[in-house]
């Protein structure tokens, strides 16, 4: 098995990768690109620019100060629309979500939005746009058996505890944050995805990490660029070959795993067929979307979902219940309570965890894993209610953090209250669905409306379940500084603190 150190490899690959990059491609950018004369359909809106109208310039510039672009944007023109990254994205003051949250994918599209802000085929993306079939499974078949799916992530947990953690028998062990995670957000993953049979299967683990490590590293180079040089990057950057070569090998996998099951599946049509994401995929897929090759590759991408932004979500929620350790004599009373009274762990117990879930919704809105949301492409001109036309094409975003505080300093610096949503809930009689995992205008973490995130229940579920463990089994803080480790905005999005190291003790009392 491979150690927690072998499953965060490629992170590091990436950390390393994308400052280097941007350096040596700025270089040659402005070589090539002195002004980069080119326009898109936002160009039809009147609005201000926040940062540079230089497109190519701003570009770089949005790739470490992001944040504070779109954050200084939302504080200087809070009810208007405004552009960022030279025009390149139209960013609209939240209460139009209101308006366009339900609207369907033909006149705004979600998922040419996504497709596009992930660089497409040229990230291996552009499956996507060939059909929503995962959705439909996430939407249709995963998250309505979610109830069944707990013992599996609970017995794929308990083996991830002992084997990424250990029984601390022999004293504390002092483990990274963020590489733990991902060794538990992995199996438990993978485990949902692809089964018993595969989910422990070193080589999908480390494709699926691979992937989302380099595609986004490709992402982020690619985004700088003018359409009609990425594809030649893709040529000379590193991350988009690993890119490539983990589609190739999630191809083997996977593929390989889809030909087996079919022909045991014919060869004795009753026996009891894999419980897992794959095995639906199979079962409800077109012909053309159920080519093995097509099912690996769809399977690879949601691995985005489902590891890297679950993983970072989980990661800076952690390391705010480490730096208060003033809420875990509350939190772990409630687990005990709720886990004596439900019979361990099931969809009563996850649904009865109130002030876990309060202090998750609380975490996430003050490190959301992006700053940007609700991310769509005009593909119908649109009136908005303030008369304005966005035409087709348009790019538009909202800025999603930290707008419940709705204030005009930095996100680090709103007050942190964890039991807020418990409180706001409990004085509603119970009645109020203000969970984690609900979606609404104040916690669009997960977009809203029609095409939220699909994965966001089993998101929610999978993530007390690892804190609740953790917090169960061990005493925990953090190696050396124990004050909040610092996170790291990056273009639209944040990395927690990935070396910080935390102690696990094994808990006595
Ligand atoms: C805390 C963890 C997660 C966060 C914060 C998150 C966030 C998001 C966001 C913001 C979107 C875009 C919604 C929109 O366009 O309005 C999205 C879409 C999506 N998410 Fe998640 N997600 C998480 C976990 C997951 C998981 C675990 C899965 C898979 C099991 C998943 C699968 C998807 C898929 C498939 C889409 C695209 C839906 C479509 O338009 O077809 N996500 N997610």
């Amino acid at each position: 098995m491979a150690s927690v150190s072998d499953l965060y490899a490629p992170l590091r690959d990436v950390e390393l990768q994308i400052p280097l990059y941007s350096v040596g491609i700025a270089v040659l950018a402005v070589i090539i690109l002195v002004a980069a004369p080119s326009t898109n359909a936002n160009g039809g809106i009147k609005a201000p620019y926040i940062g540079s109208k230089n497109r190519l310039f701003t570009r770089f510039q949005f790739l470490n100060r992001g944040w504070e672009l779109a954050y200084a944007g939302h504080v200087q023109f809070k009810n208007q629309i405004y552009k960022v990254i030279g025009g390149d994205i139209l960013v609209l003051p939240t209460s139009f979500v209101e308006e366009l949250h339900n609207l369907p994918d033909e006149k705004i599209s979600s998922i040419k939005a996504n497709v596009k802000n992930f660089q497409g085929r040229l990230a291996g993306a552009s499956i996507l746009l060939e059909g929503n079939l995962h959705t439909r499974i996430l939407q249709t078949k995963v998250t309505p058996q979610l109830a069944s799916f707990i013992p599996r992530i609970e017995d794929e947990l308990k083996l991830a505890l002992k084997n990424v953690i250990g029984s601390c028998a022999d004293g504390p062990v002092e483990l990274t944050g963020y590489a733990t995670v991902l060794a538990h957000v992995s199996r438990i993953s993978a485990r949902v995805f692809v089964g018993d049979s595969l989910c422990r299967n070193q080589k999908w683990i480390e494709t699926s990490l691979k992937y989302v490590n380099n595609a986004l590293g490709t992402m982020f180079v690619l985004r700088c660029f003018p359409d009609t040089m990425k594809p030649a990057l893709t040529w000379v950057i590193p991350s988009s070959w690993r890119t490539s070569a983990a589609i190739r090998d999630a191809i083997k996998v996977i593929g390989t795993e889809v030909r087996t099951r079919r022909e045991e599946q014919a060869k004795n049509p009753k026996a009891e067929k894999p419980f897992d994401f794959l095995q639906f995929m199979m079962d409800n897929a077109s012909e053309f979307d159920g080519q093995p090759h097509k099912l690996a590759h769809r399977q690879l991408i949601l691995s985005l979902g489902s590891i890297h932004v679950t993983s970072v979500s989980l990661c800076q929620i952690w390391f705010d219940i480490v730096a208060r350790p003033e809420y875990v004599p509350e939190l772990r009373e409630e687990l005990e309570m709720v886990q004596k009274e439900c019979g361990g762990w099931n969809k009563e117990a996850l649904g009865r965890l109130r002030k876990l879930d309060s202090f998750m919704r609380e975490a996430l809105s003050l490190s959301p894993p992006s700053i940007l949301g609700f991310k769509r492409i005009v593909q119908q001109p649109v009136t908005l209610s303030d008369g304005t036309i966005l035409p087709k094409d348009a790019d538009i975003m909202v800025v999603v953090a930290p707008i419940s505080k709705d204030v005009a300093t930095l996100p680090n610096q709103v007050p942190f209250d964890g039991f807020r949503h418990y409180r706001t809930w409990k004085e509603a009689g119970g009645k109020l669905n203000n969970s984690f995992a609900t979606t609404s205008l104040d916690n669009l973490h997960f977009g809203h409306g029609r095409y939220a995130c699909p994965g966001r229940f089993l998101a929610s579920d999978a993530i007390k379940m690892i804190l609740g463990e953790w917090m169960l089994n061990y005493d925990m803080e953090f190696v050396g500084d124990k004050s909040r480790p610092v996170s790291t905005p990056w273009h639209e999005v944040m990395f927690p603190d990935l070396k910080k190291k935390v102690r696990f003790t094994k808990r006595t009392s």
